[in-house]
């Protein structure tokens, strides 16, 4: 049976970080709509420069750009098992665009993992952050550090700061998350999917409650 799982939560709270892991655990293909942006943007396709101008300013990219980007991923090969799902969807809109899509393949979400801390763990993740140019791994420097500075531990590329966690659109990234994005726990508290997992524990117990609360 395919598995969706739709990882869901703030930002800086561990969701690239968790899905990362637990897709190697369980063998499905981690989606995550902030790194498919990226990819477009490093490679200056029109959809990526009309992302970055949204992302710069901590804002949500339109509906029905996302909703399609997503979909033509989640429509190929490899995703006909199941995905992990991180930063889509991130709207009532979208959620139910997800739902269509997944109808269509006779499947549905699964489970939501609903990964919570306070807004302070939030802006100290995001500051120390070094995210991997070649396939988004996120460290820290004081939480996560790589065993050489600069340089992904996995993949050995170059390690920079997000032109989005500047301190000033952080804090609006933040706010969009409370008023765009958080009716989505209702949303899926309503369709019995919500697990709520705390994710101000360290990385290897979120891992563990995440795993369990998939296996379930
Ligand atoms: P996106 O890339 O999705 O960013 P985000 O949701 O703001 O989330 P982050 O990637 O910042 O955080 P994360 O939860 O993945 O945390 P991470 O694991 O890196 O989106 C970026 C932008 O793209 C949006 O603002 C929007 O403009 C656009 N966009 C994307 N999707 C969209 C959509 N669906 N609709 C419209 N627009 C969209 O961890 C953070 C840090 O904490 C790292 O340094 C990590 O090492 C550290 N850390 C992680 N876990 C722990 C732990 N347990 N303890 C200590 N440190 C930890
Ligand atoms: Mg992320």
């Amino acid at each position: 049976m395919a598995q969706y799982i739709v990882m869901l939560g703030p930002p800086g709270v561990g969701k690239g970080t968790q899905a990362k892991i637990l897709a190697e655990k369980t063998g499905l293909v981690h989606v995550s709509s902030g790194d498919l942006f990226r990819e477009n943007i490093k490679n200056q396709t029109e959809l990526g420069l009309l992302a970055q101008s949204y992302m710069n300013k901590g804002e949500l990219v339109p509906d029905d750009v996302t909703i399609g980007m997503v979909r033509e991923r989640v429509s190929r090969a490899d995703c006909k098992v199941g995905a992990i799902l991180d930063g889509f969807p991130r709207t009532p809109v979208q959620a139910d665009a997800l739902k269509t899509m997944l109808a269509e393949f006779g499947a549905d979400v699964d489970v939501v993992p609903f990964v919570t801390a306070t807004e302070q763990v939030l802006v100290d993740r995001l500051s120390g952050r070094w995210t991997c140019r070649a396939e988004g791994h996120a460290y820290h420097e004081k939480h996560n550090p790589p065993k050489q500075p600069g340089v992904c531990d996995i993949d050995g590329s170059e390690l920079y700061q997000r032109d989005d966690d500047k301190a000033e659109t952080v804090k609006r990234r933040i706010q969009v998350y409370f008023e765009q994005t958080s009716p989505l726990i209702e949303y899926y508290k309503n369709a019995g999917k919500l697990i709520e997992i705390d994710g101000s524990q360290q990385i290897d117990q979120v891992s563990e409650a995440l795993l369990a609360a998939v296996q379930k």
